[in-house]
């Protein structure tokens, strides 16, 4: 669901408004903070968990809720929903996935958001009460009194760049149809005989394509809804675009979903490669080239083998920038 950010923040007013003239009911559960608390391994005084509470109760609870628990009045029907705190999970940190995060991937989801979604970007607040908040948030989930943070994922140097960028794409391509198995959620972009022959050469393995392979497949996640995989031909990426961005989901997973993390299993130049290929992917969204490949996809799939349309050539289904520098698919 989109949510315009002045909609958002003028109902985030209101509600403070109301908290204003009704401040014993919008004190929060619990008494205030008197002790420091160790959260993730990292001490923590009263008085940023008081200070984090109340900028919390005025920016966040309207969808987060008193409790922490996602379901504040304004973060009813929302899909995704509201995140829950106390469940103490966490989709889009740079920690290998089901992990906590570390503050700085808080800050980063917090202050820039979550594209797409109802999670606008807090870049009015002050970054100070952003980074009290985070540590209120952590007094929502018992998780953070016994265990700490993964090993923040650090993105390796680019091996492509711009130069070689054509042919990172290429080899993308390869990696997500033939050996990441990303396409067994996210949309296949090649036709049979190209994701099988990129199997072949990457897996030694024969890949049949899913029933409805050119769309996403619906998953089963933690957070007590059912997530489509995106496709990025037409859907938000929520936790930015940009090619270090989309390392970072791809090495990282994302937590409580069924995207595993790819940090260590596949070499650095792969996952790199990857995100060349999604970033010419996400390039081609919102033109009519990318609604014309989707309907050619399923037409070569839907026609018996031999025919035109299942022998459609590869290359026009390869995002343009693989195909002017000379590389092809295959
Ligand atoms: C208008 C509703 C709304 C408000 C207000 C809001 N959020 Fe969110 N928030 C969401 C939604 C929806 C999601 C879930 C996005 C998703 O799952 O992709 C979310 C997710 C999150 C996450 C989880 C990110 C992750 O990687 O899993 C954090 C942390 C978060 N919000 C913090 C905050 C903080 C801090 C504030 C106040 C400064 C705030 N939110 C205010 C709607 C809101
Ligand atoms: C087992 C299923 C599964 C596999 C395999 C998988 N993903 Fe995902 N992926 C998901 C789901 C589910 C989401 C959406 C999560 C959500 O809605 O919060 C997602 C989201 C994404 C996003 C968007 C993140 C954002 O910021 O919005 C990217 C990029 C992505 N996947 C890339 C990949 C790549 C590349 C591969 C192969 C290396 C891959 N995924 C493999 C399930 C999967």
């Amino acid at each position: 669901m989109q949510f315009r950010s002045t909609a958002a923040r003028s109902g985030i007013s209101v509600a403070l408004l109301l908290c204003l003239g009704l401040v014993s009911s919008c004190a929060g559960p619990g008494r205030p903070f008197t002790k420091s608390m160790t959260l993730g391994g990292k001490k923590v005084s009263a008085r940023t968990l008081n200070r984090g509470r109340y900028s919390y109760i005025t920016h966040c609870q309207a969808c987060h809720g008193m409790e922490g628990d996602g379901k504040g009045p304004a973060g009813y029907a929302l899909r995704p929903p509201p995140r829950n705190f106390k469940q103490g999970k966490f989709k889009f940190a740079a920690v290998a996935a089901g992990q906590l995060p570390n503050d700085e991937d808080l800050f980063r989801i917090v202050k820039y958001g979550l594209h797409g979604t109802a999670m606008i970007p807090w870049d009015e607040v002050p970054d100070r009460d952003l980074l009290d908040i985070i540590q209120y948030i952590k007094t929502l989930s018992p998780r953070w009194l016994d265990s700490t943070p993964g090993t923040p994922i650090v993105p390796s140097p680019d091996p492509w760049g711009d130069a070689r960028r054509a042919e990172a794409v290429t080899r993308g391509m390869k990696v997500y149809h033939g050996l990441a198995q990303c396409l067994l959620c996210h949309p296949a972009y090649a036709p049979a005989e190209d994701v099988n022959a990129a199997s072949l050469e990457l897996s030694k393995r024969e890949a049949p394509l899913r029933p409805d392979a050119f769309h996403g497949a619906l998953k089963e996640s933690d957070y007590g809804v059912k997530l489509m995989p995106p496709d990025f031909t037409r859907d938000h990426i929520r936790s930015g675009e940009k090619l270090p961005d989309l390392y970072r989901t791809i090495a990282s997973g994302i937590g409580g979903t069924a995207m595993p993390a790819w940090k260590g299993a596949l070499p650095e130049d792969d996952i790199w490669a990857m995100a060349y290929y999604v970033r010419s992917l996400i390039e081609l969204k919102g033109t009519p080239q990318a609604d014309a490949r989707r309907e050619a996809l399923i037409a070569s799939h839907a026609a018996p083998v031999g025919t035109k349309a299942a022998s459609t050539s590869a290359e026009a289904l390869v995002p343009a920038a693989a195909s002017t520098a000379g590389t092809t698919a295959n």
